[in-house]
């Protein structure tokens, strides 16, 4: 079976992509399913990510320098993997984006919910819409990251999502410290065992949303 090919973006720096392409890519990947992260910021901080412990259970590349033939470069790999997750770098106009875009089947944006998260996101929502010119089945959510529940903020911001134009994965993620270690240890969140119980169940949450999202194709 051909890889479903998952791309992670925003114009926003710092909103999560590359937390949200790991934490995705991890948890697939100990689902037993063959996942390749091809890391299409010059930062590489997926592959560093990667780097920081023995096991990590997906593949992690740098893919950076194919810059706008990203596409080409993925349909040959797409025969070894079940998932492809792009981690992509905070510019919505860079080529390797909007090859990223027209290789994808679901795009997906982490937003901080703050006004000012969401004005910087109005990029990405026209790339995407760009891109479907080329790539009509292209999928898009909104994914809510370091979710601050029960605050007023939130409740307003999440309020605003829906004229975003980008419909919202039910999936979130929360702020947790968890996450930062699994960065820091080079792990999946699985691999942090009960202390991470919690944030493990939302991983579980993301994955099967993604998997049934894709599967449903
Ligand atoms: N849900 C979360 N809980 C706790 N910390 C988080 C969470 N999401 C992101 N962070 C932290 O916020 C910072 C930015 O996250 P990350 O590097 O994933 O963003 P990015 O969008 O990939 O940034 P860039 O645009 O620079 O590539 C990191 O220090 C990361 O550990
Ligand atoms: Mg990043």
């Amino acid at each position: 079976m051909s890889a479903k090919i998952i791309a992670v973006v925003n114009q926003k720096g710092g909103a999560g992509k590359t937390t949200l392409a790991m934490l995705l890519a991890g948890g697939l990947a100990d689902r037993r399913k063959r996942v390749l992260v091809a890391d299409a910021d010059p930062q590489n901080t997926a592959v560093h990510w990667a780097g920081m412990g023995e096991g990590f259970p997906a593949e992690v590349e740098d893919v950076s320098g194919e810059e706008g033939k990203l596409h080409k470069a993925l349909r040959k790999r797409q025969d070894e993997f079940d998932y492809i997750v792009i981690d992509s770098p905070p510019a919505a106009a860079a080529p390797v984006t909007g090859s990223a875009l027209k290789a994808a089947h679901l795009a997906l944006v982490p937003v901080i919910p703050s006004p000012l998260d969401l004005w910087a996101s109005v990029r990405i929502r026209e790339a995407i819409a760009h891109a479907r010119h080329k790539n009509p089945e292209l999928q898009a959510r909104l994914v809510v990251n370091q979710m601050q529940p029960n605050t007023l903020l939130a409740r307003e911001v999440l309020g605003m999502l829906p004229e975003f134009g980008i419909p919202m994965l039910a999936a979130s993620l929360k702020s947790r410290t968890a996450y930062r270690q699994c960065a820091a240890l080079g792990a999946t969140i699985h691999a942090l065992g009960s202390r991470a119980a919690l944030a493990v169940l939302e991983v579980d949450a993301l994955c099967r949303e993604v998997e049934r999202m894709l599967r449903a194709r």
